[in-house]
């Protein structure tokens, strides 16, 4: 018998033809047996960080993804690149997640994916990304890593789904490499 394996995808874009989030619905038909994959709210319920926002009470955005996280055995992270680093309001969002008093990326397993209309599929993004995810003290699956480029073409535009084979094999790779991964890093989910 397999482990379950609870894990939530959070999407960098907020744009409602996104390509990063045609890639994250297409998740959950890739999985691995025993892994169940669902989305979490968007970065764009977060106002924009501020201590004295805080300072009067944490936003329900941030403190419902927050039980999310903790909830969940891993999170998988998919993001366009902006100007080679992330898009304000994935950051603006992680840097609330960061100041809840429990902290939820502490000691969570996390995979990354990207796509990008570009050639180097939103690459960089992915190490600004994993940068901030030190500190956090989140564990990040390092291999394989999927950085989808010129993700017009592998996207059908009219039912919005990821139709390239070749990426669809990959992703599923990285999703059985990551059920692998929370077995040996991930720490039981809170309940
Ligand atoms: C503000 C902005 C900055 C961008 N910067 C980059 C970049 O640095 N590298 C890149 O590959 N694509 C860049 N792009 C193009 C994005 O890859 C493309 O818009 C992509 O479709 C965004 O992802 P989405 O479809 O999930 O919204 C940028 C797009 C925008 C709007």
């Amino acid at each position: 018998m397999t482990d379950q394996r609870d894990v939530v995808t959070l999407v960098g874009s907020l744009r409602r033809g996104s390509y990063n989030a045609a890639i994250a619905r297409s998740l959950p038909a890739l999985a691995p047996e025993g892994m169940r994959i669902a989305a979490l709210g968007s970065v764009g319920e977060f106002p924009l960080y501020n201590a004295d926002i805080q300072d009067a009470g944490f936003p329900s955005a941030a403190t419902a993804m927050g039980e999310a996280i903790a909830k969940a055995d891993g999170v998988i992270i998919i993001t366009p690149e902006y100007n080679y680093s992330i898009p304000g309001a994935l950051k603006n969002a992680i840097d609330w997640l960061s100041r809840l008093p429990s902290q939820p990326f502490a000691g969570k397993p996390v995979a990354l994916q990207s796509a990008s209309t570009g050639l180097l599929g939103g690459a960089r993004a992915q190490y600004h990304l994993r940068q901030s995810l030190v500190f956090l003290d989140a564990f990040v699956l390092n291999k394989p890593e999927v950085m989808v480029g010129q993700v017009a073409t592998k996207v059908d535009a009219t039912s919005g789904e990821l139709k390239d084979q070749a990426t669809r094999d990959f992703i599923a790779g990285q999703l059985r490499a990551f059920s692998a991964f929370i077995g040996k890093h991930g720490t039981p989910a809170s309940p």
